[in-house]
């Protein structure tokens, strides 16, 4: 086993710095940029709240596996539904099928040193599954609960990982990840599903609430990777600072686990790549 992966075994995490020049994480941010300012918002937009998700899951959201869709922060719009500020200043995120439908996201996620770092891993078999750009605009970046990726992408056995980049520094004031060193080693305490009715729920595993304590704000440059463990437990506090906090993140599943069809998230297996 390399030393990479030994760490990430104990740990459950990894920060890897100066992984991206700052040149590819600016390139990505205006990529993003760019599809922003050509989405045409129809109707009332997409809100994503990581505390309100089964009431926000609609047939846009559910849909959204296979397409590049936009979602917004909750409180981007007024009580009459119409955008308080600047489309693009009020984004939350934009997913989830980036790296496989944008040639300038698909490039960064099949990067040489990603290839490189997932067969370090033992992943290099590994499917990309998942990817979001977050935005975590200043002073309007929403707060992402204490969770565990694979509640989102689960597979039997459990073998989701996430690989966290860094488009600018992350800092406490912005809003940077928080994680425990070896918070990984515990059950995952639930499932996201499709409800069967257009709708989502959360599938109970184990009652164990989610413990933050101990956690470490895991403050990063520009550039940086951070790969996370599915079990791993982390969370985001609100940016209430004056400078945004982008990152870019892709989740990776075992092709080799049973994915269930009931997930909320459904793509078409055949197309599904790797790194
Ligand atoms: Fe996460």
């Amino acid at each position: 086993m390399s030393s990479l992966a030994a760490q990430f075994e104990r740990d459950g995490f990894l920060v890897l710095p100066d992984f991206h020049p700052a040149a590819a994480c600016r390139e990505l941010m205006e990529r993003g940029r760019h599809l922003s300012e050509n989405y045409r918002l129809d109707g009332k937009g997409s809100v994503f709240q990581t505390s309100e998700q089964t009431k926000t899951s609609d047939a846009y959201f559910l849909e959204s596996g296979e397409r590049i869709s936009f979602f917004f922060e909750k409180d981007a719009f007024d009580e009459t539904g119409a955008l308080k500020g600047d489309l693009f200043r009020s984004l939350n995120k934009i997913g989830h099928a980036l790296h496989d439908l944008d040639p300038v996201f698909d490039r960064f996620s099949r990067s040489p040193q990603l290839k490189v770092l997932s067969a370090s891993l033992g992943m290099q078999d590994h499917l990309l599954i998942q990817s979001m750009l977050i935005f975590k605009h200043a002073r309007i970046g929403g707060v992402v609960d204490v969770h565990q990726d694979s509640t989102f992408l689960y597979t039997e056995p459990d073998s989701c990982v996430g690989f966290w980049f860094a488009l600018e520094d992350a800092t406490i004031e912005n809003g940077c990840l928080w994680a425990k060193p070896g918070g990984h080693r515990t059950s995952l305490r639930s499932r996201f599903a499709r409800d069967g009715k257009g709708g989502t729920r959360f599938l109970e595993l184990d009652p164990a609430p989610l413990e933050t304590d101990g956690m470490q704000a895991l403050e990063v440059k520009q550039g940086t990777c951070i790969v996370l463990h599915g079990r791993l437990p982390h969370f985001s506090q609100p940016n209430t600072s004056g400078k945004s906090r982008q990152a870019y993140a892709i989740h990776t599943i075992d092709p080799t686990a049973h994915y269930p069809m009931d997930n909320w998230l459904q793509r078409d297996r055949r197309a599904l790549k790797g790194f």
